[in-house]
């Protein structure tokens, strides 16, 4: 199998690179080559937003499936789709479920209504750009594009710092808090158990959309948490606070304590979704114990100048660094131990 990666060398993309080698296959990646390729994979060099020529690179050879990962202006999606699909079998767009429109509610699956968009626009938001992309990727391949929608994405290489930041804080050690309730379901998938989906899929011909997160309650808040203070070897201690107090302490959901959503409507939509059609397609999910293990390991194992929590987000992710202020989470402790 030849397999194309426009992107590869960050994450997911990385994942889809290393897998595909892994696999025996050959592998390309194409980017502008600013950070060093999977080994093994062959390196194309371009750039997708060019206003000439940043394409050449991909004007000759023919693959089997080619993987993107493109964040931002749905054309760079329609020219790279346009210009290979003589030459290419099925083109998997990594997307996501934040495609589908307002209002999130629980439950929300493939047949859910999504953004508008369009194929030919320059860079929105995140939601209609990776809409717009599916509908490049759609115009050009038509059964032949398998759309990806990821919900949140772990695992080494991560490049949003979402787990990154738990593990630094849970090294840091001593009181740590702890969003609660203990039992909040949660949802996402390793990047590694999606690039492996990708390719599985697109090589035994599966087209269309599929939401490509784990069951709702794969783990659970206290499960997440556990699992990264079990990971390192320091005195962190769990202290559990309500999202009421949480929330009046004005700590912002998500970015500040990362993975956390309160009950309520974004939790529904993000953490409640149906996964069946994906499931039934193949998609397995590690456990939770695995990926933060994993990710410890390669958070580890990395010089301090390419820490993730000190990189700029992908261009037009629209997504803030993670992480609370020490002194804020110490403004909630204090409540909640003072409640004690
Ligand atoms: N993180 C999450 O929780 C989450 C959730 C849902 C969906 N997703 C989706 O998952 C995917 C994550 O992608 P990733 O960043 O991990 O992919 P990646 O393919 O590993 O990295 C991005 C690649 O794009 C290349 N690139 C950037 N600008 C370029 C340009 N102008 N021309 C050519 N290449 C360019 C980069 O290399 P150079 O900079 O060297 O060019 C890099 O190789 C995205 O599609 C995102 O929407 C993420």
């Amino acid at each position: 199998m030849r397999l194309l990666v426009l992107g590869g060398t960050e994450f997911v993309g990385r994942a889809l690179a290393e897998d595909g080698v892994a696999r025996g296959w050959d592998v390309t990646v194409f980017n502008r080559g600013t950070r060093p390729a999977p080994e093994g994979a062959e390196v194309a060099l371009g750039d997708r937003l060019a206003p000439e020529g940043g394409l050449a690179a991909l004007a000759e050879g023919e693959w089997d499936i080619v993987a993107d990962t493109w964040i931002g202006a749905p054309r760079a999606v329609r020219d790279t789709a346009r210009l290979l699909e003589p030459r290419v079998g099925r083109y998997v767009y990594v997307s996501s479920r934040s495609v589908y429109a307002p209002p999130p509610v629980a439950g929300m699956n493939e047949d859910s209504p999504t953004v508008d968009a369009s194929p030919d626009a320059d860079s929105v938001d995140y939601p209609a750009d990776k809409r717009g992309g599916e509908l490049a990727a759609l115009r050009e391949f038509g059964d032949r594009a398998l759309f990806a929608r990821a919900g949140i994405i772990l695992g080494p290489h991560e490049n949003i710092g979402r787990l990154p930041w738990w593990l630094r804080r849970m090294e840091r050690g001593g009181p740590v808090l702890a969003p609660g309730p203990r039992d909040l379901p949660m949802q996402w998938i390793d990047a590694r158990d999606l690039a492996a989906w990708c390719l599985d899929a697109a090589e035994h011909g599966l087209g269309g959309a599929h939401d490509t997160v784990s069951v709702s309650g794969h783990t659970t808040m206290e499960g997440f948490l556990e699992a990264c203070r079990a990971a390192v070897d320091s005195d962190a201690e769990l202290v559990w606070a309500d999202p009421r107090t949480v929330l009046a302490a004005g700590v912002d959901p998500f970015t500040e304590l990362p993975m956390w959503f309160p009950p309520g409507e974004v939790h529904d939509m993000l953490y409640r979704s149906d996964t069946g059609r994906a499931r039934a397609a193949g998609l397995r999910c590690r456990p939770v114990t695995e990926t933060v293990a994993d990710t410890l390991a390669w958070l580890r194992g990395l010089p301090a100048e390419a820490d993730p929590l000190g990189i700029p987000h992908p261009a037009g992710s629209g997504v803030r660094r993670p992480g609370v202020p020490a002194e804020k989470e110490e403004a909630v402790l204090r409540v909640v131990r003072g409640g004690e």
